[in-house]
């Protein structure tokens, strides 16, 4: 099963990605954690590493030497959303070896790329990377793959949805990513995607709850579940500490077990 986890910019994505790692790690899964966020660096932390992998990047000639195969590409005609840049037919998680892949037992993490210098041109390397890994990862039946996208729809336009079984919109209390979680659905569908939904994030009462849910509602946009606000989730980002979960977090294991219910499967 590939999960895309997006939203608006810090409406909890990352934090939402730890936690859904972790439930479906407890449960026995092979979890991999894809970071796709080519700005922000903390999701290792978040995760318990002590270093960020080496990014799939690197293992594809850089940056650079992607966008030279990229100009090549396009020079012969062919468009980004059609291109191929990886050699394998199909990639399988034990291929990917360290640095590139870290962690051990259940939960394991990579890493697309980041931006790392000011005036080193677009992300679409990135992007393309990222859609081209993901077509092409072949999963077990027990292995998860959850995906950190960048904030906002731009990886829509890259097409990097194509092969996600389920998007999972993070959705703060503020209009703007009520309003983007619309779009978002939108996106998703016209991308295939099968199980679209919404979690709700950093929910202080049961009255915001209720608005939330009345606004998506409104917009067609079905929710999954939420997490309430946490002191300790703050604090696991503030510090760059391990963002545990909660014993028997009732949160989480109600979305896990709607991702996993016969019905969305
Ligand atoms: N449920 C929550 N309770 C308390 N704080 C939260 C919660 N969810 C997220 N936060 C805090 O909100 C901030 C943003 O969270 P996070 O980094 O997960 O968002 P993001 O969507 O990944 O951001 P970005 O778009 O920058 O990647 C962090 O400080 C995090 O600790
Ligand atoms: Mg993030």
């Amino acid at each position: 099963m590939k999960i895309s986890v997006c939203g608006k910019g810090g409406s909890g994505k990352s934090t939402a990605v730890t936690l859904l790692a972790n439930e479906f790690a407890e449960r026995g899964n092979h979890v991999l954690v894809v970071d796709s966020d080519e700005s922000n660096s903390g999701l290792f932390r978040l995760l318990g590493f002590k270093n960020p992998p080496v990014p799939l990047m690197e293992l594809v000639g850089g940056k650079k030497g992607l966008k030279e195969k990229m100009a090549v590409k396009f020079s012969s005609g062919e468009t980004e959303v059609k291109m191929d840049v990886l050699t394998q037919d199909k990639i399988e998680i034990t291929d990917i070896t360290p640095p590139y892949i870290i962690g051990d037992g259940n939960l394991k993490l990579v890493s697309i790329g980041k931006i790392m210098q000011s005036l080193e041109g677009c992300a679409c390397p990135m992007g393309v990377l990222s859609r081209e890994f993901l077509r092409k990862l072949c999963l077990e039946k027990n292995e998860v793959v959850i995906v950190d996208m960048e904030a906002g729809v731009e990886h829509f336009g890259r097409g990097i949805e194509t092969s996600i079984d389920s998007v999972l919109v993070v959705v703060e209390p503020s209009l703007e990513s009520i309003e983007l979680a619309a779009k978002i659905k939108n996106l998703s569908a016209d991308a295939g995607v099968k199980l679209i939904a919404a979690v709700l994030n950093k929910v202080i009462s049961e009255d915001i709850s209720r608005k939330l849910k009345d606004e998506l509602v409104k917009r067609g946009v079905q929710i999954i579940g939420s997490i309430h606000y946490r002191s300790d989730i703050f604090e696991a980002s503030l510090l760059g500490h391990r963002l545990a979960s909660e014993s028997g977090d009732q949160e989480m294991k109600q979305i896990v077990d709607c991702l996993t219910s016969d019905e969305n499967r």
